[in-house]
C-alpha cells in the first residue's frame, strides 16, 4: 500500500529504542540483551499496525516496553532506528502533524490538585489554544458525557476518587478531539467500579468520536473486553498480535483457556526460546 492510500492509524516498522544509564544511546550493530551493565533494549525491532477505529491493546509484564512504545508513538521519544508513522506521518520528520492528531494519557496524569475538573480542563483548553467561550462549552459537554455531576465540577480534584481523576484525565485528552488516543494504563489502580466506568468511557469515546485507541494494560479481562486486537509484548518484542478470540483459539491449550493462560504460556515460552538462542 502506498502512503497515499487510506493510511493505517499507527504503523511501526522495525523500531528500536535502547536506553543506557538512564539515557538513550545511539546504537551501532546489534546489542545482546545479556550484555553486562546498564544497556536495555526497551523496544527491539518491533513492527505493528493499528487500523483506524481499532482499540489496540498492549499487554506485557513490568519493563516489557509498553510505555516506551507509547512514548515513541506520541513523539516523546525518538526511535534509534526504524520508522513510526501516525496516519501516514513520520513521527520524527513530521512531528507537528503527528502532535495535532494525537493525545496521550499516562498512568499518573499531572493535575492542579487544588483546582476543580472545570478549572483544570479550562486551563488545558487555553494551552491547546481554544478560545474562552468555545472551551467552556466543550468542557461542559465532555464532563456531561463523562457522567460527572454538574454539582461536582467545581470541587477540588484532590477530593475526588482516583477513578474520577482518571476520567478527567481522559476528558482532557479529548479537548483537542484527537483521532488517535494513547492511554498508558488507563485503569491501573482503580477499584472495579471505576475501572468499568473508565472502560465504558473509552468504548463510548471511540464510538462517538471515530477515534483510534492504543492502550496498555496489565488486566487481561480488560484487554479481552475492550480490544479489537491485542499485542503481547515480551522484552521489547511482540510475541503475539491478534484478536482476543484468535489468540485464545491459536494459543489456548484448551477451549477454556483464558487470555491470562495464554499470556503466561507465551511470555514464559519466549524466555526459554531466547535462552536456547543464546546458547546455540
Ligand atoms: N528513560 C529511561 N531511561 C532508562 N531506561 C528506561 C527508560 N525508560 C524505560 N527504560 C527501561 O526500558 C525498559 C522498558 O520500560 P517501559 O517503561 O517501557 O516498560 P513498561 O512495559 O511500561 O513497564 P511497566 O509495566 O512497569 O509500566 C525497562 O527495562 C526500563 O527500565
Ligand atoms: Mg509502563
Amino acid at each position: 500500500m502506498s502512503d497515499h492510500d487510506a493510511p493505517l492509524a499507527v504503523q511501526l516498522d522495525t523500531v528500536r529504542k535502547v536506553f543506557s544509564n538512564g539515557r538513550a544511546v545511539p546504537l551501532v550493530g546489534r546489542l545482546r540483551r545479556s550484555q553486562p551493565g546498564k544497556t536495555v533494549i526497551a523496544v527491539d525491532d518491533l513492527s505493528l499496525s493499528v487500523a483506524r477505529g481499532q482499540i489496540y491493546g498492549v499487554l506485557g509484564a513490568n519493563g516489557s516496553g509498553k510505555s516506551t512504545l507509547i512514548r515513541l508513538i506520541s513523539t516523546l521519544l525518538v526511535p534509534d532506528s526504524g520508522r513510526v508513522l501516525v496516519f501516514g506521518h513520520d513521527v520524527v520528520k513530521e512531528e507537528m502533524a503527528v502532535k495535532r492528531l494525537i493525545n496521550r494519557v499516562s498512568v499518573e496524569a499531572a493535575f492542579f490538585r487544588v483546582l476543580s475538573p472545570m478549572e483544570n480542563l479550562l486551563y488545558a483548553a487555553r494551552l491547546y489554544g481554544l478560545d474562552g467561550g468555545v472551551a467552556r462549552r466543550r468542557v461542559l459537554e465532555i464532563l456531561d458525557s463523562l457522567g460527572i455531576d454538574a454539582k461536582r465540577v467545581g470541587e477540588p480534584l484532590e477530593k475526588m476518587s482516583r477513578g474520577m481523576q482518571q476520567k478527567v484525565a481522559i476528558a482532557r485528552a479529548f479537548l483537542t478531539s484527537p483521532i488517535l488516543l494513547l492511554l498508558d494504563e488507563p485503569t491501573t489502580g482503580l477499584d472495579p467500579r471505576s475501572k468499568r466506568e473508565v472502560q465504558q468511557l473509552i468504548l463510548d469515546l471511540r464510538a462517538r468520536h471515530d477515534a483510534t485507541v492504543v492502550l496498555t494494560t496489565h488486566d487481561m479481562d480488560e484487554a479481552d473486553r475492550l480490544c479489537d486486537r491485542i499485542a503481547i509484548l515480551h522484552q521489547g518484542r511482540i510475541v503475539a498480535d491478534d484478536t482476543p478470540s484468535a489468540l485464545k483459539c491459536r494459543y489456548g491449550a484448551s477451549p477454556t483457556s483464558t487470555l491470562e493462560d495464554i499470556f503466561m504460556a507465551l511470555t514464559g515460552h519466549q524466555i526459554e526460546e531466547e535462552e536456547a538462542e543464546r546458547v546455540g
